[in-house]
């Protein structure tokens, strides 16, 4: 198994340049389902997720190559509609391929995500909502297995809980239903955004008519079409929370600053020096991090995917902070593994107290899950001396040669 090893303490200095969401990638990729057409994708991140994906939508029969920068996506003679639990139970975002194939084709038979490090991860949401668009389902053996006889038909549909994958499914899925479809208390996540400018782009009707509200008209048919992905809105929170603990001075360029409008102006109230460009931020960590709490939320609110890396950054503020994950279950995976390198943080409910003035000491530690092993990674950089993280897997899934783009910006960072 991989490791990283981290030789701290470094100021990262330089420039990054972000690659394309991962998060807007997985449900685009599973939205070319619904099209016969050759789609032409630009700026898909090179992470183990989209692999899988793709994998997935080979498992289906669609014919994907890459070339020139470009993955072609041509699923003309795409028939099958069986997503198998191999594929699906490593990466959740398989569940995305079930409104497409029932939008297709009327039938499919999708693996249940399962549960991951982060919670159980139900999709309740996602199927209460297709069964308003007619489909039938049942659970067996771990799989579902749903069809809508007359095909989907439209509908108003209200989510009890906003969900971003649920949302997704349901935008999908309604592109081509009979009629017309409007879904209300949407997730409005940028990257839902990103797929609903996809979608347009091959020819689907959709609207914003509210701020959570969406209206689909269905369509017989879709086009060709080319897209580039959106940037990733995570790696780059990522990126900057890395400077602001490093004492760093970065520039994280190939971004929409306004898009993380919410994770800027909470570093600069703990405390960051921050300069704002048209595509990129330069941010400069001061050696005085304030304390604040934070309490995780759907966008607008603070990114739950940025929850164990701000917790870094909040260790070395001058006083306790409190962090409220409200979103996830059970997402302090990392506390533990941070407490081993001098973190002092209890954890009550889905409250974490995060003690200040904390002095981090490298060790050897365990990756959990995507998120909670980049903040091992930020946390080693504040160190003197050597950490290893293992299992860095979880690591891959989601950031593009994340090790190159630290080293580059001066980082002792070796992958053995
Ligand atoms: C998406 O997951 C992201 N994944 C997650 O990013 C992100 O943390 C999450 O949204 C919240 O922003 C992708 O986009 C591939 P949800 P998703 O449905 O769609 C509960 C990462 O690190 N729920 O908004 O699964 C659910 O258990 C990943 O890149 C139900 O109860 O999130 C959770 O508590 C991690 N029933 C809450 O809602 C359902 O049917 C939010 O989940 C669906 C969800």
């Amino acid at each position: 198994m991989q490791k990283l090893e981290v030789f701290g303490a470094n100021k990262l200095k330089g420039q990054i340049s972000i690659s394309g969401s991962k998060n807007a990638s997985l449900p685009i990729l599973a939205a070319t389902l619904l099209s016969n057409k050759k789609i032409y994708l630009k700026n898909l991140p090179k992470v183990k997720d989209i692999e899988t994906m793709i994998n997935l939508l080979e498992s289906l029969g669609s014919k994907v190559k890459f070339h020139k920068k470009k993955f072609i996506i041509d699923n003309s003679s795409q028939k099958k509609k069986f997503a198998s639990y191999n594929l699906v139970k490593t990466m959740r975002a398989g569940i995305l391929v079930l409104g497409p194939l029932l939008a297709k084709f009327k039938n499919a038979k999708v693996s249940l995500p399962g549960g991951c490090a982060i919670g159980t991860r139900p999709i309740d949401i996602h199927l209460k909502a297709l069964s308003k668009l007619g489909v039938k389902y049942k659970i067996n053996q771990g799989y579902v297995h749903a069809n809508a006889p007359k095909g989907l038909i439209g509908s108003k549909i209200n989510f009890s809980k906003i969900s971003v994958g649920a949302t997704e499914n349901l935008i999908i899925a309604a592109c081509l239903a009979k009629g017309t479809t409007i879904l209300t208390n949407c997730a409005i996540e940028p990257e839902i955004k990103d797929l609903v400018n996809f979608l347009t782009t091959i020819g689907c009707n959709i609207k914003w008519v509210a701020k959570r509200s969406v209206k689909i008209v269905g369509v017989n048919d879709t086009k060709e079409a080319t897209y580039s992905v959106m940037f990733d809105r995570i790696e780059a929170g990522t990126y900057l929370i890395a400077a602001a603990v490093t004492e760093g001075n970065l520039k994280v360029k190939n971004i929409l600053p306004n898009v993380i409008k919410t994770e800027i102006n909470i570093l600069k109230n703990i405390g960051a020096k921050i300069n704002i460009k048209k595509d990129e931020v330069h941010i400069i960590g001061s050696k005085k991090i304030k304390n604040i709490n934070i309490k995780t939320a759907p966008y607008p609110g603070f990114p739950t995917d940025l929850q164990a890396q701000i917790m870094v950054l909040l260790c070395k503020a001058n006083k306790n902070s409190l962090i409220k994950e409200d979103i996830f279950e059970n997402r302090f995976m990392h506390v533990a593994e941070l407490n081993r390198m001098g973190g002092q943080i209890l954890i009550k409910g889905n409250q974490a107290i995060v003690k200040g003035n904390t002095k981090f000491a490298a060790a050897e530690l365990m990756a959990t899950d995507l998120r909670a092993s980049v903040s091992l990674i930020l946390a080693a950089l504040t160190t003197k001396g050597k950490s290893v993280i293992n299992r860095i897997y979880h690591l891959d899934r989601g950031y593009e040669n994340i090790e190159k783009k630290l080293k580059k910006v001066g980082a002792k960072i070796r992958r053995i």
